[in-house]
């Protein structure tokens, strides 16, 4: 197979940043992406329906007039997201989930939740709407190790949160180990998770073996070779608990050079090719439909789209730099070959 054509897939997991930096990057995932699941991690995050529709306006703004692209909203949960509030994005037809981050996890989560206690009222009333609650499943707790955040995660919140709320639909974010493959895989279908392009590819020796790596520093780390195995038997597995969220996290260059480096990977420039990269080493590129544009439209009760995109194997040389603000990033697998390249329309 040297073409594949497929109905334009869905990134149900993105951050687009603001201001320069999002006209900067919005265009290549509108070009490869028909929906995307939008992050609302900006400082200030965005915390209720107004501001996410103020953020979808300026998404939009940065893209031509006849560009198919849906922002799909969600808001940031905080120990004190209202259950008004929390109506309020089932009332809406722009804004789809909630993010909770652990306060302290990652990049631009310090109005994170602090406990989970605290946001129980709020995660009651999400099961009584059905609106899904997108984690960051990483414990912050001192005495863990970094390799096990995503692992104790599950043991300590997950499941006990999916047992006391028992109609809570949840997309665990960024599977990093085999250990939420197989949480997913065995759990009920209220449960499924995204994996992203560099999880897939890589494992933690690409972060630290050959002296640190900044651009392959993301969170949740990079893990050992048989979570990334695992990851990758998820996504060709066709399983419709697994689906394409690319985590793609752009920060400038000289942030990810100099200590503290930013976490995040920016990898929407190329993202469905790498998937595609993937799948077809695997001799799976029957199951990446459904992967890419089937199994997370269905989780989120979308309608397929009507549009498609064209995918030739075609190596492409893939940029060391972007254009990035007023300075650049360095992309995912910068200045590599892909072997697939996307068709661009005429
Ligand atoms: O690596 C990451 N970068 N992980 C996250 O959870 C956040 C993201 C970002 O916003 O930069
Ligand atoms: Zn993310």
């Amino acid at each position: 197979m040297n073409t594949i054509t497929l109905p334009k897939p869905d990134d149900l997991h993105l951050h687009l940043r603001d201001g320069e930096e999002l006209s900067c990057v919005v265009g290549d995932s509108a070009r490869r992406f028909a929906r995307a699941i939008i992050m609302p991690n900006l400082t200030p995050p965005v915390v209720n329906v107004e501001q996410a529709l103020d953020y979808r306006r300026r998404i939009l703004a940065c893209l031509p007039d006849d560009t198919e692209f849906e922002p799909l909203m969600t808001l940031y949960l905080t120990d004190n997201t209202s259950k008004d509030e929390v109506q309020r994005v089932a009332d809406s037809a722009a804004v789809y989930a909630f993010k909770y981050y652990p306060a302290g996890a990652t990049t631009n989560s310090d109005s994170g939740v602090t406990d989970i206690n605290k946001v129980m009222p709020a995660l009651e009333q999400m099961a009584q709407c059905d609106v899904p609650l997108l984690l960051h499943g990483e414990v912050t707790a001192a005495e863990v190790d970094v390799f096990d955040r995503e692992k104790v995660f599950i043991e300590r919140i997950l499941a006990p949160l999916l047992e006391n709320i028992d109609t809570l639909r949840v997309v665990l974010e960024h599977v990093t180990t085999a250990d939420a493959v197989q949480f997913v895989t065995d759990g009920d279908d209220r449960i499924a998770a995204t994996i992203t392009p560099h999880h897939l590819m890589l494992n933690r020796n690409a972060m630290l073996a050959q002296g640190i790596n900044p651009h392959h520093y993301c969170l949740p780390l990079l893990k050992r070779e048989r979570h990334r195995q695992a990851l990758v038997t998820a996504a060709i597995s066709g399983n419709p608990k697994f689906f394409l969220g690319t985590d793609s996290a752009p920060h400038h260059a000289h942030a990810k050079a100099a200590p503290p480096c930013c976490a995040g990977i920016y990898n929407a420039h190329a993202a469905i090719e790498l998937y595609a990269s993937v799948f077809d080493a695997m001799d799976s590129l029957h199951t990446l439909e459904r992967f890419a544009a089937r199994n997370g439209a269905r989780f989120y009760g979308l309608p397929l789209t009507t549009q498609t995109i064209t995918l030739r194997r075609e190596p492409w040389r893939i940029p060391a730099t972007l254009r990035f603000a007023d300075t650049v990033l360095v992309p995912f697998q910068a200045a590599q070959t892909c072997p697939w390249k996307l068709v661009e329309a005429p």
